[in-house]
């Protein structure tokens, strides 16, 4: 595991409200970022906005106000919401700030001046919202975007272009390193729809309109909003600044395990022409792009521009984060497509953190109240096969879990948490602790019995820890816990003799057409 790691979400264009796929995305890269601090890895998270662009600029000419005003008041939003949601991002940043303004300009200019970029001209097909150029063959009969399936327009300019050929290797060479795409899907489809195909040199600026960021060489040209988002992944860690002390730590150094997390609709900037800029600035690659699916509605992917979003809030404010974070890490397979939908969502709830961990909590921590006083029993050596197998149990799913969350394999490492609580709860139907209870030469028995239950809680919380945000400190608190670290899971004798504090309800369960109706009553494109 290397000492230190750096994490991006995708820069998210200010040009609606945040909603539940922005929200999926920054809260899987959240849970990642935790864990990873909980591990001792030095953390930096990254996430901002993309505020440049034909799209923006039209937005605010259609709300009767400029686009810096445009953009301030919904970038000032998603930060708003991301405190909400207690996202621990590092740092925010916005392409209209001024360090990222500088940056993308002197890299433009070292482009030109390498020979990296020329000035042409360009016809083609230009589909707005995606500010992509394509050609004849990609929007095929109907004249629609490939990517979004919306009409496209025939555009000609006079442009840059970069040289992409020239870079063509370093794509190559990423792509055959196993986890730099991942998952492999998403390789392949790189692969055969871009790649084989043969690349053609990128336009990287417009001179259509002018809300961007101004090539210092000839002002009539903005920078391709591409060009400049990507940039913000150094430009937000000090990159050609004055103290660009976080770009050695985070970026220019072997040390760190560099990941974005990107959606399958924004796959091929970051695994193509990112690598090739990177490359062009003699700056190492990252180690991974992620590609996560999308979250759909019944009507097909949500997006703005479709207007079938779902807003975050009215879940967040009535069922918490906690439960908003471990549906979507739960539910929505991280890295494949995943449908929203009203019972699935209460039912996982009901099923997983009421029933599954809510329950084992209230059932043990109320036995050991009953038959201990409140204290739990110290550890002592397994002797009956049941005992052996759920105290091996937790270790290996410690193990497992780290291996899985360090692959970004969020889904497969929670689950693996929830089965080790269920054999938790069938461990206690086994184990009749009420019965041992009874017959004092099982006191022993007992004892370890409740050792190993309040161990498996224990160490689920401390796994849970970076989804269940709110409540894992109060579990930790019924236990008697304070001050606690992860390498305390190794300790057996960790709960030796603690007094467990007073104990309260973990999760309510959600009555299912009480919690439909509220959600279709908040949530139209359910
Ligand atoms: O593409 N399901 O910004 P964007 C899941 N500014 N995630 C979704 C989603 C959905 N339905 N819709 C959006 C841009 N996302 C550029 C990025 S990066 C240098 C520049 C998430 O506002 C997902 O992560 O369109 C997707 O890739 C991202 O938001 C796109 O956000
Ligand atoms: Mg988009």
């Amino acid at each position: 595991m290397k000492k230190r790691c750096y994490i991006t979400t995708p820069i998210y264009y200010p040009s609606g409200n945040a909603h539940l796929g922005h929200t999926y995305c920054t809260t899987m890269c959240d849970i990642f970022a935790r864990y990873k601090r909980n591990m001792g890895v030095e953390t930096y998270f990254l996430t901002g906005t993309d505020e440049h662009g034909l799209k923006i600029q039209k937005n605010a000419e259609k709300a009767g106000i400029t686009p810096q005003e445009y953009v301030d008041k919904i970038a000032n939003d998603f930060q708003n919401l991301w405190k909400t949601l207690k996202i621990t991002n590092d740092d925010f940043i916005r392409t209209t700030q001024e360090r990222h303004i500088k940056v993308v300009q002197e890299v433009f200019s070292e482009f030109l001046k390498n020979d990296d970029i020329y000035l042409g001209s360009y016809e083609g097909w230009y589909c707005v919202p995606c500010e992509s150029f394509w050609t004849e063959t990609q929007v095929g009969e109907n004249h629609v975007c490939p990517d979004c399936g919306r009409p496209v327009n025939k555009a000609s300019e006079e442009t840059y272009f970069f040289r992409c050929n020239k870079y063509l290797d370093v794509v190559l060479d990423d792509f055959k390193k196993d986890k730099f795409v991942y998952p492999i899907s998403r390789k392949n489809e790189m692969m055969n729809n871009f790649i084989k195909p043969g690349l053609n040199d990128l336009c990287v600026s417009r001179t259509s309109f002018t809300w961007g960021i101004n090539i210092k060489e000839n002002p009539k040209h903005v920078i391709y909003v591409w060009l400049d988002a990507l940039l913000n992944y150094i430009s937000a860690l000090g990159y050609k600044s004055s103290d660009d002390s976080l770009f050695q730590k985070f970026w220019n150094n072997d040390d760190v395990e560099i990941i974005h997390v990107v959606g399958a609709d924004i796959s091929r900037f970051h695994t193509i022409y990112w690598p090739m800029f990177l490359k062009a600035l003699n700056l190492r690659q990252p180690d991974r792009i992620f590609v996560h699916g999308l979250l759909m509605t019944k009507d097909g992917k949500m997006s703005k521009s479709k207007g079938n979003v779902i807003s975050p809030m009215p879940l967040i404010e009535r069922y918490g984060l906690d439960a908003v974070r471990y549906y979507m890490v739960r539910e929505i397979i991280f890295g494949q497509d995943g449908q929203f939908t009203a019972d699935q969502f209460i039912e996982r709830i009901n099923a997983d953190l009421v029933n599954n961990y809510g329950n084992l909590v209230n059932r043990v921590l109320s036995m050991i109240n009953k038959y201990f006083k409140g204290i739990i029993p110290n550890y002592k050596k397994r002797v009956n096969e049941k005992d052996i197998k759920l105290d091996s149990l937790i270790d290996e799913t410690i193990k497992e879990y780290i291996t899985l969350m360090d692959d970004l394999k969020l889904t497969e490492a929670v689950s693996k948490v929830m089965d080790l609580l269920s054999s938790a709860n069938k461990y206690i139907e086994e184990s009749t602790p009420w019965a041992l209870a009874k017959d004092e030469s099982k006191k022993e028995e007992l004892e370890i019995v409740m050792n190993n239950l309040a161990r498996s809680i224990f160490v689920s919380t401390m796994l849970l820890k970076p989804v269940l945000i709110d409540s894992n400190e109060k579990v930790f608190n019924f236990l008697g816990i304070n001050n606690v670290k992860f390498s305390d899971v190794y300790d057996k004798e960790f709960l030796n003799n603690n007094k467990l504090n007073p104990t309260e309800i973990l999760y309510q369960r959600l009555d299912l057409n009480t919690e439909l109706e509220y959600i279709k009553e908040h949530i139209k494109s359910v």
